[in-house]
């Protein structure tokens, strides 16, 4: 293997996303050869020592690919300094060191990849390949046709107005409404604040669809590993948006 820069080939290891190894190359958390790695250095995996936490890097090129229905309460990380329960305490699967693509907040429910390719997470969380994500919010109150409208042209939050969503009225309670929302962004808690903003907080959130993927006959707390063709189909999707 060539010389190629490190975040990338701790994203290849499986140590999370390429910006979450940059994450960790800033921290200091890095070393080349004993020594602390900076941002933007190079190494050879074959012939350099690289160690994360002291310990040794290894490219294992066994990737795996999990689709997970999420429960609420967990949290979307590989390590909380809070003790919460984990997804990845869902999956276990020896000798592989599995991260959720992008996150979903502690209280959503529902479809999360779950992976031990970096690259691959890049591809699907990166904000330029725009993927397509569903989810069914139930919320107080029933939303007027203003409020959708609102919704589907984007609203401002401060780090800037959301992009243009699909959203459908798909049932109304007594005092409280059941939407489907799609967005291709990954803004933190983005579906919440928008709802919020429109006067209509979300009381239950669940992911519904990742792309073409849906949940099926999958429980809540388990998961099943995606075919090869669905992988491949994912990074043909990512790389033409
Ligand atoms: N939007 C949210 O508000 N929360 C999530 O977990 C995902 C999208």
């Amino acid at each position: 293997m060539a010389v190629e820069r490190l975040q990338k080939i701790l994203a290849k290891a499986g140590y999370g996303s390429r910006r979450a190894c940059e994450d960790l190359i800033r921290a200091g958390r890095v070393k080349v050869n004993g020594k602390v790695a900076v941002l933007g250095e190079k190494a050879d995996p074959k012939n350099d020592l690289i160690t994360v936490d002291g310990e040794r890097v290894v490219i294992n090129e066994r990737y795996v690919y999990v689709l997970l229905n999420k429960p609420k309460g967990y949290v979307s990380t590989v390590h909380d300094p809070q003790g919460r329960p984990k997804v990845t305490d869902l999956v276990k699967i020896p000798g592989v060191r599995l991260f959720p693509v992008g996150r979903l907040d502690l209280n959503t429910c529902g479809l999360l990849l779950l992976t031990n390719d970096g690259e691959f997470a890049f591809l699907m969380t990166h904000p330029k390949h725009a993927i397509w994500k569903t989810y069914q919010a139930l919320v107080q109150g029933k939303p007027s046709l203003d409020a959708i409208e609102r919704l589907r042209k984007g609203v401002p939050l401060p780090e800037g107005r959301t992009a243009p969503a699909e959203v459908r009225l798909l049932k109304t309670l007594s005092d409280k409404a059941v939407l489907e929302i799609s967005i291709r962004e990954g803004k933190k808690r983005q579906v919440r604040r928008m709802c919020q903003f429109v006067g209509h907080p979300v009381l239950e959130l669940k992911r519904t669809k990742f792309a073409f993927l849906t949940l099926g006959d999958l429980r809540p707390g388990q998961f099943r590993y995606l075919t090869s063709e669905e992988v491949a189909k994912l990074k043909e999707m990512a790389r033409k948006e």
